[in-house]
C-alpha cells in the first residue's frame, strides 16, 4: 500500500513513521508528503529520507476544493490508499473527506472530545486535567470529530510544566500513530458509525 502524508510543521510524526518503516514494522511505502508550507521541516524529513515531496502553495487557488483537487492530482498518480495527517494545519473540503472517506487520519494531541483544536495540550493543562494524551482518528467533515482509532492516556503530575507535558504527549503520538498505521496497512479496522473495530 502506498501512504502519503500530509505536514505543516517539524514532522516529527512523520519521523516515527517513516522510522516504523524503515525498520519493517509497517509494511507500506510512503511515496509521498504534502506541505502547504515551503519552509516545513517535515519537507526536509522526507527527502532526507529518499520520498518524494510536493509543496502546495494555498495562494495558487482561489477555494479549498481547488487547493484539495490539486493534492488529489498528487494521490491518484502516487496510487494512494492511505492519507496520514501529521501536522496539517489546513481543514480538508468535504470533496476530499469524502473521496477518501474512511483512509484520511488524523493525530490530535489530546483525548477528544475534549479540547479539539488547535491549542490541544495548552487548552488541557490550563483546564487542569489530570489525565490528557493523544487521539488518533479518522477524518469526517468536521473539525476533530471522526471515529477514533486509537488513544494513549498521559497523566499530569504535580512536577510536570506545559514544556514536560507537551514531550510526554509527542512521545505517547510516536508510539500511537505508527501503531494505527500498521493497523490500517493490516486491513485490521473497520468503521462502523462513530466505532472503529480492531481485529485481533
Ligand atoms: C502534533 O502534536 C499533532 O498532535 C498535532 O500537530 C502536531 C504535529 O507535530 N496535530 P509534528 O509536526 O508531527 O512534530
Amino acid at each position: 500500500m502506498n501512504i502519503a502524508v500530509f505536514a505543516s510543521g517539524r514532522g516529527t510524526n512523520l519521523q516515527a513513521i517513516i522510522d516504523a518503516v524503515n525498520r519493517g514494522e509497517i509494511k507500506a511505502v510512503i511515496s509521498l508528503v504534502i506541505s502547504d508550507r515551503s519552509d516545513a521541516k517535515a519537507l526536509d524529513r522526507a527527502k532526507k529520507a529518499g520520498i518524494e515531496t510536493a509543496y502546495i502553495n494555498p495562494r495558487d487557488f482561489s477555494s479549498r476544493e481547488e487547493f484539495d483537487k490539486q493534492a488529489i492530482n498528487y494521490l491518484e498518480k502516487n496510487n494512494v490508499g492511505l492519507v496520514v495527517l501529521a501536522g496539517f494545519m489546513r481543514l480538508l473540503s468535504p470533496y476530499f473527506v469524502n473521496r477518501y472517506r474512511n483512509r484520511i487520519m488524523n493525530i490530535h494531541p489530546s483525548l477528544l472530545p475534549a479540547f479539539k483544536g488547535t491549542s490541544g495540550i495548552k487548552d488541557a493543562w490550563k483546564y487542569g486535567v489530570k489525565i490528557t494524551g493523544p487521539t488518533v482518528h479518522f477524518i469526517n467533515e468536521d473539525l476533530d470529530a471522526g471515529p477514533i482509532i486509537l488513544q494513549k492516556p498521559v497523566m499530569i503530575d504535580q512536577s510536570d510544566t506545559l514544556e514536560s507535558l507537551e514531550e510526554k504527549i509527542h512521545r505517547a503520538e510516536h508510539q500511537i500513530y505508527p501503531e494505527a498505521v500498521k493497523l490500517f496497512v493490516e486491513g485490521r479496522l473497520s468503521v462502523e458509525g462513530r466505532m472503529v473495530k480492531i481485529r485481533g
